[in-house]
């Protein structure tokens, strides 16, 4: 019913302006008042999370490119090398994990069978594993060493949303706890990064404050028959989940690419009128910024109609967006927390607009418990 949904029409509609109280909630009581920061369900001793050398995440769908931007994150603050591994093909490759391999599963339900089997391996190669789930006393951190529980309430649109946000809150507290256990971060520095995390509800719900423009957008769009997504660094897994936002709900055809990538191939796929939304990294010292103008250029030149989505005040995309969706300004490695909000909105509302059932799309299930 309407009320069960807020008033919403859908209970994933409901579930995107939830966002900032469930980011909000999921950094709840992390941050002690000494500055340091907590996981009270952690579990793992200190020395336990000192003596691991390698990380392994595992999950599917949108839990999986939680898992890429947590792979950047993890590696810049810790310098631990991350791997990040679908969990359907984790257990075939052999892979080589021991007690010093810290193996982390993100997984909104606590069911998903990929997931669960691949705990269940990793564990019998004696490694420990970390959950990182939103459902209290689901199979997989039941079955886990440690757990960190995102806070995100019950999401009940298939479409993860509200879920996604939560589990890349969870996964940036674990990257700065493991800098803080191994000392490879300074307690300020990780104080100001909990500060930049703390204000990003705030972020979201300006985010969520300018919907009606997205919806705008996205209502233009019902006779596309394909979407391309661009993105780098932590921006590269939010155009990969822009796109699967679009196959799941409106049903078409939609790709993410590393912006980089474009011209080792799918360049070629680009022809008049193709839409392109692209994560523009914020501008910083590396040339991540630079380097996406200049791929959205290469796009537009062959002729597509380019959607940018770019932070407050860079005034140097302008000349190559046809289209232009304003972000706050956070630094890159928490950008996927903001960029992310405006395709969910936009695949909502398309599918929507094509007349599509968005919490229950065809085909898909909500917690896939088979293998
Ligand atoms: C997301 O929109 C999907 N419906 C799907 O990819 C989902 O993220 C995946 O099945 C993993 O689910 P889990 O997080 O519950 O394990």
């Amino acid at each position: 019913s309407a009320a069960e949904k807020d008033g919403h029409d859908w209970f994933m509609r409901k579930e995107i302006f939830e966002q900032p109280r469930a980011v909000a909630d999921s950094l709840l009581g992390r941050h002690a008042r000494n500055g340091l920061l907590q996981l009270d369900e952690m579990r793992l001793s200190d020395q336990e999370l000192r003596d691991i050398d390698k990380i392994i995440i595992i999950a599917c769908g949108t839990s999986f490119y939680a898992g890429l931007v947590a792979k950047y994150a993890i590696e810049h603050w810790t310098r631990v090398p991350v791997e990040v591994e679908l969990a359907s093909e984790f257990r075939y490759r052999d892979p080589i994990l021991d007690y010093s391999t810290l193996v982390v599963a993100i997984s909104q339900s606590g069911e998903t069978a990929d997931t669960l089997q691949a705990i269940r391996h990793a564990r019998l190669q004696r490694s420990k594993v970390l959950a990182i789930c939103n459902t209290n006393g689901s199979t997989i951190p039941r079955e886990s060493d440690a757990v960190i529980y995102t806070h995100a309430g019950p999401e009940i649109g298939v479409a993860s949303t509200k879920g996604f946000l939560t589990q890349l809150v969870a996964c940036y507290l674990l990257a700065l706890y493991l800098a803080q256990v191994k000392g490879t971060r300074y307690g300020d520095e990780i104080s100001e990064i909990m500060r930049q995390l703390e204000s990003i509800p705030d972020q979201i719900a300006a985010v969520l404050s300018r919907a009606d423009e997205v919806y705008e957008l996205a209502r233009a769009h019902v006779d596309t028959r394909s979407v391309l997504f661009l993105g780098r660094h932590a921006g590269y897994p939010v155009a990969l989940e822009g796109a699967l936002k679009l196959k799941e709900l409106a049903y078409i055809h939609a790709e993410g690419f590393a912006a980089g990538e474009l011209k080792h191939g799918p360049i070629a796929l680009v022809e008049e009128g193709l839409p392109v939304l692209c994560v523009v990294p914020p501008r910083g010292r590396d040339q991540l910024h630079e380097k996406m103008i200049s791929g959205i250029q290469e796009v537009r030149a062959r002729g597509a109609r380019t959607i940018c989505l770019a932070e407050e005040g860079d005034t140097s995309i302008e000349p190559y967006a046809d289209h232009l969706i304003r972000l706050p300004r956070v630094p890159v490695l928490l950008q996927p927390l903001v960029a992310v909000v405006p395709l969910q909105l936009f695949a909502c509302e398309l599918a929507t607009a094509m007349g599509h059932d968005v919490d229950q799309p065809r085909n898909l299930a909500k917690s896939v418990t088979v293998e």
